[in-house]
């Protein structure tokens, strides 16, 4: 568990509960197809062929130059070209799915129908009813289910969200979430027609951009953080400066509204990047920023009257100088350069705890608490934020998605 072992409160991830057996698991194996193994399944292959309690039995894609790479991560993998056969390999305990998001669906509830243990990509699927089936499926399934949000199990954010929740910032009263990129997002293709399978990103009918390949990542942070599910949500996507051949938003902005006032806001620009990625998190007493390690106290002594001058001066404020100084001091951002949430930066951003967990639930069958249900809403918020975008009005949370889960009560319908 490397840098949080024992560090961790329970309280705040409850998902870590995954590790109590540790040392009672070594020696068992978790035997894992991966299915996708494109960009992503193969960074997490990396990760899986280093556990010594993993072993990666087949993989399965539809394109073979994602086979060759996956093969010289895991060069004994028996390979598959269809799902459904790797799915009958009766030595295989689990998946991995890395598929484009349009996949998702089908393939998780196939899995979970020939009785594999799950770990799903996020987001979850492509729809709201989509990722709602999936649940109840896991949930009368009797297998682990788990989706990647690997900041669960970074050790920057678990800290972030343990100092929040202890009340040392006081009460959040904003969330600020961006993310920002310069860049199109086009992966080079070998040949035009395969532009649609290897740029699925960029098609409305794989994916629905933005929201749920960057922002599903970040909301979570903030519901985590507040222990609570926003009930509304606003906003609006456009296309503003990638417009060749993207059906997908690359500049989108949401607000996500709490039923105590609170709002979480989402920004992403494909072509600015100069404040990139983060989760602020506003609190009456300080802020915090996880991704840079970092959080401010709020209490900072406003700089002297004198200072403040000369800053105006140098800054043109005024035309000419005036006699005395200014009286006031205004809120521009200050220079507060706040202190590390850990002293030191840890290499990795979750993803390895994540898999490293999957295969202690695989091999225990136990389910860690509430890690699904966050990777559900996690999925849902950016569903509907994507929907409120499309439709340009504001979303209620439905009912009929809701989950019993915090602030949210469930409601049995039958879909
Ligand atoms: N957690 C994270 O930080 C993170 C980061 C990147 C991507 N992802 C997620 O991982 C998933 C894959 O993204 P990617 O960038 O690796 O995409 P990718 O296009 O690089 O890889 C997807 C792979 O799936 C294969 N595939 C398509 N249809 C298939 C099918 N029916 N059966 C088997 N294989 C099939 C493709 O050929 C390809 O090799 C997405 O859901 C994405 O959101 C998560």
């Amino acid at each position: 568990m490397g840098v949080i072992s024992g560090g961790v409160l329970l309280a705040t991830s409850p998902w870590f509960s995954v590790f109590s057996e540790q040392k009672n698991t070594v020696g068992s194996l978790a035997r894992i197809g991966v299915i996708g193994p494109g960009s992503r399944g193969q960074f997490l292959m990396s990760f899986l062929t280093k556990n010594p309690k993993v072993e990666i039995v087949a993989v399965c894609d539809v394109y073979q130059p994602s086979i060759d790479s996956a093969l010289k991560i895991a060069p004994k993998a028996k390979v598959y070209n269809d799902y459904r056969r790797l799915l009958e390999d009766k030595k295989i305990d689990a998946v991995v799915i890395a598929t484009p998001l349009d996949k998702h669906y089908q393939i998780a509830m196939d899995a979970f129908d020939a009785g594999k243990h799950v770990f799903c990509e996020k987001s979850i699927a492509y729809s709201l009813e989509e990722t709602y089936k999936i649940y109840q499926k896991y949930l009368t399934s009797n297998r682990v289910f788990f989706v990647g949000q690997q900041r669960l199990f970074d050790p920057r954010y678990i800290h972030a969200v343990e100092k929040v929740h202890s009340g040392e910032f006081g009460e959040i009263n904003g969330i600020r979430t961006f993310w920002h990129r310069n860049n199109d997002w086009r992966r080079p293709v070998p040949s035009g027609k395969l532009d649609e399978q290897i740029n699925w990103r960029l098609y409305k009918a794989h994916s629905k951009g933005i929201m749920t390949e960057l922002a599903c990542h970040q909301l979570q942070i903030g519901t985590w953080a507040m222990r609570q599910i926003p009930d509304k949500v606003m906003g609006h996507g456009a296309i503003t400066y990638w417009k060749e051949k993207r059906e997908v938003y690359d500049n989108v902005s949401c607000i996500f509204m709490f039923d105590n006032g609170v709002k979480m806001n989402y920004d992403s620009v494909l072509s600015n990047k100069f404040y990139g990625l983060e989760e602020q998190i506003l609190c009456s007493k300080g802020t915090v920023e996880p991704e840079k390690n970092k959080y401010y106290f709020e209490e900072i002594p406003p700089a002297p009257a004198f200072l403040q001058l000369i800053n105006d001066v140098e800054n043109a404020m005024f035309g000419s100088m005036p006699f005395a100084g200014t009286s006031w001091v205004p809120e521009t951002a200050n220079k507060n350069t706040g202190h590390y949430l850990l002293d030191k930066k840890p290499e990795g951003d979750g993803t390895s705890l994540l898999l490293e967990a999957f295969a202690e639930a695989i091999i225990t069958q136990k389910q860690p608490e509430l890690i699904a249900e966050e990777g559900y809403y996690a999925t849902a918020l950016s569903l509907l934020g994507h929907q409120a975008m499309e439709e340009e009005r504001m979303l209620d949370f439905p009912d009929m998605y809701k989950l019993n889960y915090l602030n949210h009560k469930s409601i049995e319908v039958a879909i």
